[in-house]
């Protein structure tokens, strides 16, 4: 299967997924959206209210300050790929459990090795763990781990942010490195994991313009 198949079968098994209980009170899974081939992948915590209603992730303030964040970089939101270690929203925004990380987990890994993405950028302290388990993300933010053969770069959740003021520069100085790392990941990658023919292709202008939401499958 080529990555957008791959991707938009994930899509339609977390529309219709009942692994855990978070599809009780959930009103839309958030599957991802993005490019089949982006270079980048972000990977948040967990949908919220805007998120649950729309079925879209990061599009509620949390997700405005992460395009801004994009958009200093250089980067628009539909040339990388964004998703959350959980699908549904956690009810009232908490954290979400380890056997609700455990269920989801395998959708994430499918979503992972089908773009194989050159860099993920880990977005809070949740997703983080997957890559790093035991690092502490005061101390880890915006530097480069190897993970796997491949790139990963821990950073604070733009909600933290938010909610921190003086977070807020932090945050930005690591997105601004975004470029660099895409560049490191680039030419540091084992051959072994370097992508498909297919998937390196760069997408021309009218493909980004036309990119598919694939959470509206
Ligand atoms: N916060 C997240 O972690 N993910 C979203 O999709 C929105 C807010
Ligand atoms: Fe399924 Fe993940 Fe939603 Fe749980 S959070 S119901 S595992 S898609």
């Amino acid at each position: 299967m080529d990555p957008a198949e791959v991707l938009l079968e994930v899509s339609r098994q977390v529309s219709n997924c009942k692994r855990c209980g978070l599809h009780f009170s959930r009103k839309k899974p958030v599957p991802g959206s993005g490019q089949a081939n982006a270079k980048i992948m972000f990977i948040g915590e967990g949908p919220g209210f805007y998120e649950n209603q729309q079925g879209l992730p990061f599009v509620g303030a949390a997700g405005k300050f992460l395009d801004e964040l994009l958009a200093a970089a250089g980067l628009r939101r539909e040339a990388v790929f964004i998703t959350n270690v959980v699908k549904c929203r956690p009810p009232g925004n908490r954290d979400p459990q380890a056997d609700e990380l455990a269920a989801c987990n395998d959708y994430l890994d499918r979503q992972i090795n089908a773009i194989n993405p050159a860099l993920i950028v880990t977005l809070g302290r949740f997703s983080m763990a997957k890559f790093l388990p035991n690092a502490k993300i005061s101390e880890v933010h915006g530097q480069t781990r190897w993970v796997k053969d491949r790139l990963v770069v821990a950073m604070y959740h733009p909600a933290a942010a938010l909610h921190q003021p003086t977070l807020r520069p932090v945050v930005e100085a690591d997105f601004a490195r975004l470029p660099e790392f895409v560049k490191m990941a680039e030419s540091h990658r084992p051959a072994a994991q370097a992508a498909s023919p297919a998937a390196e292709a760069e997408p021309s202008e009218e493909d980004l313009g036309s990119a598919t939401q694939l959470s509206l499958f």
